[in-house]
């Protein structure tokens, strides 16, 4: 998604925006661009590109100014061009204003501004909201009512930030993020606690409906409707801004590395939230797990795991899917959201149809401010640290640690986690140290057109975990499949070219995959086993040690992880921003 910024402070705008916006760009890099108020003059400097390279063609950091907006965008409405980059200013350039979201009425208000005479310079929706700012203000000269104006005229998501050349600047919010920052010099206003966390942890969390006016020191919220409205500060995690690559080339590499001890925080969680949050599960007449992406894969084992540990019976939804599958739903129903951002807008709208029949809702989150944590009854926090890469991977295995915590916690100490995580973190230090093996076998299939990932029962959810990771990183056709649905279709699909990875572990799985791999080899593939007890059967053999066989897709899907970031390197792609996705999808 995009991220936005505002500042307004003793300190020079432009360096703050920029590092802020460089710590954001998780949410989208397809371009950037920063305003900044000078001596009553307002100054757009954008372009195509991520930060560094605008920052470097452009010299984003030299502009003067203790007032400004920054943007960098995740394109949804109007190419990757320089005039659809924000900030967007009006008519005249007496305002300019960073928008996230999508203005799902735009078409409308534009038609409108276009009757009065309005001029539009791009093809973006975001622009809108820049006229019917100016509109407004030139209306009765007074920015309050130019805000409130403007957001009820606005429907659908959006996050927004707009500097005035009178040396205001106002924000206001629905159904995106938005954050205050506060520090001794002055104020952040921004999508993400990582735009401000080197200067302060002192954070107002905005609702939605609420305007930020902020004039010279003087900070006021209101909501749409001019009400004054009261918000506390709070304080921010300093740990969350930890988001340095250290000694790791990528972000995406230092975060698979740091899965074996992620993997033991996510256990800590707090006696009382377990308990409530079991207790919630264990007495609801239905349970429903819902995620996106990486997210979904955790929710799939999630219903292996909680029926096989703790007899419950668990229905899985994909989150884009569950407002359509929501009827069942009633006061005696749980709904179990996964995500680590906790802005995903498909989970939000999930949450939202759940409560509408009246369901409480769980969350399992990293992002313990996010909208979701917010909205749940109880939450457990992922607690791996911020992620920085856009595809998911230590939150993969700390959401899954969570969900074997609260299997036993139910069931009784079935599936180990607790007891067996010692052997467990050995196990994936062990398969990291695979990496100079794996990078080489990368190598030879580097030029794949279509990768097939074959497991059964519990390592079928890590088979599609495994595909979206090279589809994500590597730009490669990758596909999971349930080995014993192979004879039913996809079999037609392989020939001598193909590259088919086997999830094989020695558990009761073991046999039935092992036939499927000699079906597949028959048809001349290249076959890839990633197994606790080779077979001769297969052309290359990735060893995994050996853990108790509930653990064992915590740990399979270490290797292919490695295996799609080194797919990604030898295809020139840069794992930690892969073309056209973003990390927090906030819109539907
Ligand atoms: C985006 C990211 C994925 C992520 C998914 C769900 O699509 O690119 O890597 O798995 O969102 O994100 P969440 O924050 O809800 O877990």
């Amino acid at each position: 998604m995009c991220s936005i910024i505002g500042y307004s402070g003793v300190g020079k705008a432009a360096p703050l925006l920029v590092g802020g916006l460089q710590k954001m760009e998780y949410r989208g890099y397809d371009s950037v661009g920063v305003a900044t108020l000078n001596s009553g003059k307002l100054l757009i400097r954008k372009g195509i590109g991520k930060v560094e390279e605008v920052n470097k063609s452009l010299g984003l950091k030299e502009m003067s100014g203790q007032l400004g907006i920054g943007h960098t965008r995740w394109a949804t409405h109007g190419g990757i061009i320089d005039s659809n980059a924000h900030p967007h200013s009006a008519c005249t350039t007496n305002l300019a204003i960073v928008h996230n979201g999508v203005i799902e009425n735009h078409q409308e208000l534009k038609e409108e501004l276009l009757k009065k005479g309005h001029v539009f310079k791009s093809e973006t929706d975001s622009e809108v909201i820049a006229h019917l700012l100016e509109h407004y203000w030139a209306l009765k000269n007074d920015i309050k009512e130019a805000m409130m104006n403007t957001c009820n005229r606005l429907r659908g998501s959006f996050a927004f930030v707009a500097v005035f050349d009178d040396s205001t600047l106002c924000a206001a919010r629905y159904d995106e993020p938005l954050i205050i920052g506060i520090t001794a010099g002055g104020y952040f206003i921004s999508s993400d606690v990582l735009g401000f966390l080197d200067y302060t942890d002192r954070a107002i969390f905005l609702d939605n409906r609420d305007i930020v006016l902020l004039e010279g020191n003087n900070l006021s919220i209101i909501d749409f409707d001019g009400e004054k409205v009261e918000r506390t500060p709070t304080q921010v995690a300093w740990e969350l801004a930890d988001s340095d690559k250290g000694k790791y080339a990528y972000f995406t590499l230092k975060e698979i590395y740091e899965q074996s001890h992620t993997i033991f925080k996510s256990m800590q969680q707090k006696k009382e939230s377990v308990e409530t949050f079991c207790d919630i599960i264990a007495n609801a007449k239905d349970v429903f797990v819902t995620g996106s992406g990486t997210s979904y894969h955790s929710a799939l084992l999630a219903k292996h795991i909680l029926s096989k540990y703790s007899q419950i019976r668990v229905e899985t939804v994909v989150s884009s899917e569950f407002q359509y599958s929501s009827e069942l739903l009633d006061e005696n129903s749980v709904l179990i959201a996964i995500s680590q951002s906790g802005e995903t807008a498909d989970v939000l709208q999930s949450v939202k149809a759940a409560r509408e029949k009246g369901a409480k809702v769980l969350s399992i989150v990293n992002v313990t401010t996010s909208s979701l944590a917010r909205l749940s009854d109880c939450f457990l926090e992922v607690k791996c640290g911020p992620e920085i890469g856009v595809a998911a991977t230590k939150s993969f295995t700390s959401q899954l640690s969570i969900i074997y915590y609260i299997a036993d916690t139910i069931g009784g100490n079935l599936t180990g986690i607790s007891t067996n995580r010692m052997e467990l973190s050995k196990a994936i230090e062990k398969s990291l140290e695979l990496e100079s093996k794996i990078a080489e076998f990368a190598a030879q299939i580097k030029d794949a057109k279509d990768i097939y990932i074959l497991g059964r029962s519990n390592h079928f959810p890590i088979c599609l975990e495994g595909a979206l990771k090279i589809k994500e990183l590597a730009y490669i056709h990758a596909e999971g499949i349930a080995a014993g649905e192979l004879k039913h279709g996809p079999l037609a699909l392989i020939d001598k070219n193909s590259v088919v990875i086997i999830l094989n572990p020695d558990d009761s799985t073991y046999i039935d995959t092992l036939s499927n791999a000699h079906v597949v080899k028959s048809r001349g593939a290249r076959l890839i086993g990633i197994t606790n007890k080779p077979h001769l059967i297969y052309d290359y053999c990735i060893p995994i040690p050996y853990v108790k066989e509930s653990l064992l897709p915590m740990l399979e899907v270490i290797p292919l992880q490695i295996l799609a970031y080194h797919l990604a390197l030898h295809n020139n792609a840069n794992p930690d921003y892969p073309r056209n996705l973003a990390k927090c999808v906030t819109v539907r």
